[in-house]
Order: C-alpha cells, then sequence, then structure tokens
C-alpha cells in the first residue's frame, strides 16, 4: 500500500517502511503496540483505548485497518469503523438526519509508537486508508471522527483531510470531545464569518458552535494556538 523511509527519532536511524492492511493475526501485534502508547502517556485522556471486543469488531466484521512497519515491526496503526446506528451516534451531534445516519464512516483510533512521531506518519496513514474507502461494503459520504482537545496533532491530521469541527459534546462517559467531519459530496466549504478560539477556551467555542459556526483550521496567536472558525454557507 505504501513503501518508503521511517526515522527512528530515539536512534536516529532511518529504515524502510511499508503499510499494509491488518487482519485478525495481527491482533497481538496491534494490542501490544496499543499498550505500548498507553504506557508512555500516563494520565493522559486523548487516547480512548480499543478493546480487544472493539478490535475484533473492526477486524473481522465493520471496519478496516492499515499498519505501518518499520522493517518487520508494526509501529502504528490506523482504523476506519463502519458505526452501529446507536443513540451514542456521531451523526446526531453533527444534526444529521435519521436517513443520513448509514451514510457515515468512523475515522477510529490511530496511535504511532513514541520513538517514531515526528514523521507525520497519522497524517500518511489517513491518505493510505482513506484510499480504500471505496472497497468498503456501503455507500459513505460522511467521514466523521472524535478528538480530544488539545491533541494538537490530531487536530491537524483532521484540518489536513478538510474536515472540521462540527461539535464540541460530552462522550465516552463524561469526557469532552470535539466531534469532526468530512462531507466527501462538498469538500470545500464556502463560507462567510470568520472568528477565532483560544484552544482551550471552551466556553467561547461552544458559543461559536451553537452560533452555527465550524472549526477549520489553526493560527498562532502571540505563541499560543487559536481555533478558526467560520460560517459555513448552507448549499
Ligand atoms: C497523535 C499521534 C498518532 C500523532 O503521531 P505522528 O503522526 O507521529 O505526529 P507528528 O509527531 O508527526 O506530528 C504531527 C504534527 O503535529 C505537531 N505536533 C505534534 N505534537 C505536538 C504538540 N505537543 N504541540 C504542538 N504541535 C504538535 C507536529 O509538529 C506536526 O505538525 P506539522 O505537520 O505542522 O509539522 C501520536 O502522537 C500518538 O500516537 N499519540 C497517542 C495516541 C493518540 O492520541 N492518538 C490519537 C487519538 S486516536
Amino acid at each position: 500500500m505504501y513503501e518508503g523511509t521511517i526515522t527512528n527519532q530515539v536512534l536516529r536511524k532511518k529504515l524502510p517502511l511499508r503499510m499494509k492492511r491488518l487482519y485478525l493475526e495481527d491482533l497481538p501485534d496491534i494490542e501490544e503496540v496499543q499498550e505500548t502508547v498507553i504506557a508512555a502517556m500516563p494520565g493522559q485522556t486523548t487516547l480512548q483505548p480499543l478493546s480487544t471486543e472493539e478490535f475484533l469488531f473492526i477486524l473481522n466484521e465493520r471496519g478496516l485497518m492499515v499498519g505501518a512497519y518499520a522493517g518487520e515491526e508494526l509501529i502504528a496503526f490506523r482504523a476506519l469503523l463502519i458505526p452501529e446506528i446507536d443513540e451514542e451516534h456521531l451523526g446526531y451531534d453533527i444534526g444529521l438526519s435519521e436517513e443520513e445516519l448509514p451514510k457515515v464512516i468512523y475515522q477510529e483510533i490511530s496511535v504511532v509508537l513514541p520513538a517514531f512521531r515526528g514523521n507525520r506518519l497519522q497524517q500518511k496513514l489517513a491518505d493510505v486508508i482513506m484510499k480504500e474507502l471505496p472497497r468498503m461494503p456501503g455507500n459513505f459520504r460522511y467521514v466523521c471522527c472524535t478528538v480530544a482537545p488539545m491533541n494538537i496533532p490530531s487536530l491537524k491530521d483532521k484540518f489536513t483531510q478538510d474536515m472540521y469541527i462540527a461539535a464540541l459534546t460530552e462522550k465516552y462517559g463524561n469526557k469532552e470531545r470535539y466531534v469532526c467531519v468530512k462531507d466527501l459530496e462538498n469538500p470545500s466549504l464556502g463560507y462567510t464569518d470568520f472568528a477565532a478560539a483560544k484552544l482551550d477556551d471552551f466556553n467561547k467555542q461552544h458559543q461559536l458552535l451553537d452560533a452555527g459556526y465550524v472549526g477549520f483550521d489553526f493560527q498562532m496567536k502571540g505563541g499560543f494556538h487559536e481555533i478558526q472558525f467560520v460560517k459555513p454557507i448552507l448549499q
């Protein structure tokens, strides 16, 4: 699916990189990578880890996983998931109608081992996995995902893919999450007004989202990230 090179930032060593689809037999390696990533981020809540059952669901039935290998070692993976339609469905958070919900696919977990970060691997995996989307069973129009506030690399990853923040809401119990979306039939937003809110100013972000704005990019102001918002023109 992809061949190149990747730098191990700890060893300062270039290694061959390749990507391939992951299957059930790869589950032990997948879980080991997830464990290593969790162990390296104690106390942080940006990652919503997947259970064995959830990985099985993606690998067996309702999804697709792509893995990145440095030499023979699995160092990163990324998943797409066809979600079940229940009250937790992200389509509800962004105001989709009931009929639109089967057209939603999720970008699920993506992780990169700490030693291999800084290579924009999350974004490279996005390119590869999104090219596989047409092969998945279904007719998908909306790509949705959640992102933890302050997870700058993940937000960058979404904005680079032309996804935008459509909601900020409580998910997974009581954790605040952005709900991001890209409408594949309308990938470029037409917009009118501009506004901005500091990355940690959730009050202002809620106000803007409630007023119909969406978050579409970052800008740096005085050394801090701000999220840029616009009001989309409905088409
Ligand atoms: C999120 C994650 C997958 C990104 O890994 P990656 O692809 O190696 O990301 P990179 O280190 O190459 O960074 C990508 C961009 O974010 C920026 N970035 C990374 N960490 C940053 C930080 N703490 N503050 C500001 N910017 C940051 C990088 O500078 C880079 O920006 P650029 O493209 O403008 O140069 C990885 O950090 C990870 O596995 N985190 C833990 C699990 C997680 O949170 N997953 C996402 C939710 S499922």
